[in-house]
């Protein structure tokens, strides 16, 4: 009785927050409408000057920073700068302070890439509202954009999608967005939920409030944003979460985003000869959910089907990239490796790491290992594969999903699970013949190829080109009709 009224309370109090943010969007949406119209009815002002250019507007209100996500704006602006000669591209940002000399000077020192300087900045003084209201204020600064230039294709790069129906409808461009993280993620939709802390599964229910507000922005996200003409998500999970909650199948493709790591990249083509054929490492931080223990522990378990001779030149590696203090746990790592006799084949490294140094060891490793649960994405894991590791790790998350390989023909890596399967990984990964090491490490450098910057553009220009082409096509066309 008690459980059916609590229930009852909970499907009202989630129904009431989900209407709430129905609600603030109405509200939101009155004065906006008005401000919509009138942009609806806003000439585009540089076709006049010059009617043989398409303007493709880049929606980054960041441009200035230095995240992972400007490294794929950049790079895009590159790639169409690179392919195409009478394209205008405009950047609608909000870094009111930044002069256009200095963002582009930036972008050659930090990403390494070199523009031409025929770039327009349009500066958008309502940036501090994107957040606000759920990001239901981005619409805002959305209207902003246009109101100031109407492009003929608006690429939100960013990803907020709440824009583009504005951008669609009222700015009449083919909407384009990149989507590195979905606003709303299926998992947040959910009643009961797993969170798992130290390999430890816990199940809770989700508040009512939190999970009601996560729907309804859900239910808007998905429907403003599927009226994009393209969405490119960075990772086969982002586009899940966009395929089940914005629901366009055809529109969504997936393209990696470039890592950075393209220096590594060079040093990496002569590296595989340089490596020890029995060298095992991770670098990673130092705290429980990375379980370097049971790598340890499968080691000590492969140890005995091994052959001698091998085993004898073994060395796993673990380096510290902790941020914080971690004595007690490289105490305890250091207990382990006593008692399991295994002081011979395991180097710890507690002291942090100059990028240069850690670079050697990744080169000079032929395995990579570790053992976190759903992982997400991290560029370690691609420097791993950069320098042609074969990894051995947990198979779940990121590692899964997209970036090791194990189908028989072009298999780059191992996924297990349990500490048998890791030691069982250990010894047939140990016992590959030369030949087969080559293969799979070149596998790897495959895998890591998708995320260099040329892959990235290679990739993104393949969407936009049709694009361009039609927008071309067109303006030709009305070109001549006035010739
Ligand atoms: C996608 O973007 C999110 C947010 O920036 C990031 O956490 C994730 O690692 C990215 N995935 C890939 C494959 O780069
Ligand atoms: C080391 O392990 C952690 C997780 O345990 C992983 O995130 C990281 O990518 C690994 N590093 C390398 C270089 O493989
Ligand atoms: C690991 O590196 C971090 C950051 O440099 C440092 O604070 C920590 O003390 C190191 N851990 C150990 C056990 O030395």
């Amino acid at each position: 009785m008690i459980l059916a009224r609590r229930k009852i309370a909970y499907w009202l109090y989630e129904k009431y927050s989900f209407m709430k943010i129905l609600m603030i969007f109405m509200i939101l949406m009155s004065p906006l409408l008005f401000k919509m119209i009138l942009i609806f009815f806003y000439r585009r002002h540089v076709e006049k000057k010059a009617k043989k250019d398409i303007t493709v507007g880049f929606f980054h209100p960041n441009c200035n920073a230095c995240t992972p996500q400007e490294n794929v704006l950049w790079s895009a602006v590159k790639a169409i700068q690179t392919e195409y000669d009478n394209v205008q591209i405009c950047i609608y940002t909000g870094d009111l302070e930044a002069k256009p000399h200095t963002i582009l000077s930036n972008v050659e020192s930090k990403f390494g890439i070199k523009l031409q300087p025929n770039i327009r900045f349009l500066y958008l003084r309502k940036r501090k509202w994107i957040r606000s209201f759920a990001y239901l204020g981005s619409m805002w600064v959305g209207c902003e954009a246009l109101s100031l230039l109407k492009p003929h294709i608006m690429i939100d790069s960013m990803g907020y999608g709440f824009c583009n129906f504005i951008f669609k409808y009222c700015g009449r461009c083919t909407v384009i967005n990149y989507v590195h993280n979905p606003l709303v993620s299926v998992d947040k939709l959910k009643t009961r939920y797993v969170i798992h802390s130290n390999n430890q599964y816990i199940i809770t229910r989700r508040p009512a409030f939190s999970l009601g507000v996560s729907k309804g922005i859900a239910f808007l996200w998905g429907k403003i944003g599927r009226v994009a003409d393209v969405v490119m998500v960075n990772s086969s999970w982002t586009k899940e979460n966009i395929l089940n909650i914005w629901n366009c199948p055809q529109k969504a493709h997936i393209v990696y985003p470039p890592i950075g790591l393209e220096n590594l990249m060079k040093r990496a083509d002569s590296c595989l000869d340089k490596k020890n054929q029995f060298r095992i490492m991770n670098a990673s931080e130092f705290k429980p959910e990375n379980n370097h223990e049971l790598i340890l522990r499968a080691l000590n378990k492969a140890r005995l089907k091994i052959k001698r001779n091998i085993m004898d030149e073994v060395r796993l590696v673990l380096i510290n990239l902790s941020s914080e203090p971690c004595e007690s746990y490289v105490q305890r790592l250091k207990e382990i490796v006593k008692q399991q006799d295994l002081e011979d084949y395991v180097k710890i490294y507690p002291q942090s790491m100059h990028s240069n140094r850690l670079e050697e060891e990744l080169i000079k490793a032929t395995f990579g290992i570790y053992a976190k649960v759903d992982d997400e994405f991290g560029s370690d894991l691609i420097a791993g594969l950069t320098t042609g590791q074969i990894m051995i790790v947990h198979a779940s998350g990121a590692a899964k999903a997209e970036l090791i390989n194990t189908e028989d023909e072009s298999r780059s890596g191992y996924l297990v699970k349990t500490v048998d399967d890791y030691a069982h990984a250990l010894e047939e990964a140990l016992h590959l013949s030369p030949a087969d090491k080559r293969r799979m490490q070149k596998a790897s450098r495959r895998i890591a190829d998708q995320f260099s910057r040329f892959a990235f553009q290679k990739e993104f220009l393949k969407i936009i080109g049709p694009f361009l082409e039609s927008k071309k096509k067109k303006l030709y066309n009305v070109a001549c009709s006035y010739a």
